[in-house]
């Protein structure tokens, strides 16, 4: 299982940037803690502070062999039409995550351009809504099965 994670806009600074709303983890550390998490997803990571570099990796994954992608755009959420775009050209299930609940900020940051085409949206957990956005993708892959084991 291959998850590409981007992050977005200023997300670099974590750790040193406004640490009462996205906490005192650094960037390295949230990836550090996935690929802890998650053993068996073979990850790669990407960080950019421009809108055209983040459309051109998720450009580059098309015809990839990517299960899925987990992103924070970081301000992009809130205009960028150009990554909403290349969301929509991926097959592949991509969910978008916040560090914090956007829905209890400036009204500028509670819509989202690209949570829409996304397969789902999770924000307010810190550095949790990037471990629960790879678990829905992995749980997403895995057969449905009842208590039993038993596939439904
Ligand atoms: C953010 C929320 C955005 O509004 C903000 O611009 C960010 C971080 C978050 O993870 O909570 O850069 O995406």
């Amino acid at each position: 299982m291959k998850i590409l994670v981007i992050h977005g806009a200023n997300l670099n600074l974590l750790g040193k940037r406004e640490p009462e709303i996205y906490g005192n983890m650094t960037l390295e550390q949230i990836n550090q803690t996935l690929i802890k998490e998650f053993p068996n997803v073979e990850f790669e990571f990407f960080q950019s502070n421009h809108e055209g570099e983040i459309v051109d990796k998720l450009n580059s994954i098309v015809d990839s062999d990517f299960n899925g992608v987990v992103i924070n755009p970081g301000a992009f959420t809130h205009y960028s039409y150009a990554i909403r775009d290349a969301v929509l050209a991926l097959k592949i299930p991509v969910v978008e995550v916040h560090l914090s609940n956007i829905y209890a900020r400036e009204e500028f940051r509670r819509h989202s351009v690209i949570a829409p085409v996304c397969k789902g949206h999770i924000a307010g957990f810190g550095h949790l809504s990037y471990i629960l956005g790879v678990e829905s993708i992995v749980k997403l892959k895995e057969p449905e099965r009842d208590d039993k084991g038993s596939d439904f």
